[in-house]
């Protein structure tokens, strides 16, 4: 069943955290929420719950209107943030909880909560109490509740954030299966990069209240439609520096540092202004020798190993410094001479007054 949101927006007070919000999250899909502490993840997967009013605008489940529904009239299953798990039960009953309140069966109850248990690793803490659970242990306790029962719509609210790394990276894994068996429509709330990433079909980046970009991962990565997605998604961050867009000999050049370097024939740069933000990841940046064509010279200002990778940090102006990724077997030594160069079809052009991805040409446009 698909979720599709329209014009919906969001005030506490006087503070407008959702700014009339417009999409559509496919049935069947694994939707993820990234963006920065506060830019209202957390609010919207509430609102579509039904747990949080909207200020205005409408949501449909199936093209079924649902604002008015109660959250126990959704078909939904929740997983939070401050997941509540119910005290004086022991964590069987936790989970089949949903179960037991639907009048399913004693025995069904007990072979379903045990499956999702395994799953979760938790099958020999299924007669404990809350209290004596840690953490992460809780967590899986109100993953497994939501898991066990068949809900149109699963809700997901960062429920891997208590987990340890290892744990974590399973559970990314498993909670994607499910999804795949339940074949239910999962939103999915997150501010880790990775996770969004490697679960999603779809991902929304938010920021202040108002979604930036909505696609496929690859896209967000590969075609980040403004500044702002740019410089959230990719780690380390995307290297931004300021460019003149010039002609020489009739062909279109970037001028960076005093250096120029054709353009990048990727974009349209019929209506382009003169100045223009550049951007290029890391892993987009190799080292070259300072007398190479088109090559950015500097020195180096740090080295970073980051197991099998190095960063290398190039200053090549006041102020500018470029960030390489490269192996680990190459060296730079501090305040060497160095020069950067960049893959040409793997950068970036962006309009720095309206922060925009320039268009691209032959490529099919989308922003959220
Ligand atoms: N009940 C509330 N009353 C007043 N302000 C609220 C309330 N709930 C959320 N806010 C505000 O709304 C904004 C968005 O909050 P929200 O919890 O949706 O952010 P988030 O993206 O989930 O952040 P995080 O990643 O930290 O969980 C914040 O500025 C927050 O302070
Ligand atoms: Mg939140």
């Amino acid at each position: 069943m698909d979720v599709r949101i329209q014009g919906l927006s969001k005030s506490f007070g006087s503070n407008q955290v959702l700014k009339s919000l417009d999409m559509t999250f496919p049935e069947q899909r694994f939707v993820t929420l990234l963006g920065p502490s506060g830019c209202g993840k957390t609010t919207l997967l509430r609102m579509i719950a039904g747990l949080e009013r909207a200020t205005a605008g409408e949501i449909y489940f199936g093209g079924r209107r649902v604002d008015h529904l109660s959250p126990g009239d959704r078909n939904i299953a929740m997983v939070f943030q401050s997941y509540a798990l119910y005290p004086t039960m022991d964590v069987a009953a936790n989970i089949g909880y949903g179960l037991k309140v639907r009048g399913v069966p004693r025995a069904e109850r007990s072979e379903k909560v045990g499956a999702v248990a395994k799953v979760l690793e938790i099958g020999k803490l299924l007669s404990r109490k809350p209290r004596a659970l840690s953490g992460g242990q809780r967590q899986r306790v109100a993953l497994g509740r939501a898991m066990v029962r068949k809900p149109d719509i699963f809700l997901m609210d960062e429920p891997l954030s208590n987990l340890d790394a290892k744990l974590r990276a399973t559970m990314r894994g498993e909670l994607k299966r499910f999804h795949l068996d339940l074949e239910t429509t999962s939103i999915y709330v997150t501010h880790d990069q990775l996770e969004a990433m490697t679960m999603s079909d779809l991902v929304a980046v938010m920021d202040q209240g108002v979604v930036q970009q909505f696609a496929t991962p690859e896209e967000v990565y590969d075609r980040p439609a403004n500044l702002f997605v740019a410089g959230f998604i990719g780690s380390p961050p995307m290297n931004f520096a300021e460019v003149e867009l010039a002609s020489e000999n009739g062909a279109p050049v970037l001028r960076l540092a005093g250096r120029a370097m054709p353009a990048p024939p990727q974009f349209d740069l019929s209506g382009a202004p003169r100045a223009l933000v550049l951007g290029v990841r890391p892993q987009d940046v190799r080292m070259a020798a300072p007398e190479e064509a088109h090559a950015i010279p500097g020195t180096v200002w740090m080295t970073e190993l980051i197991g099998s990778e190095r960063l290398i940090e190039v200053e090549v102006a006041a102020k500018l410094r470029i960030t390489a990724e490269v192996r680990s077997e190459v060296r730079a030594t501090l305040n060497a001479a160095v020069a950067v160069a960049f893959d040409p079809s793997r950068l970036h052009l962006f309009d720095p007054g309206s922060g925009r991805a320039l268009p691209r040409l032959g490529g099919r446009e989308r922003a959220g």
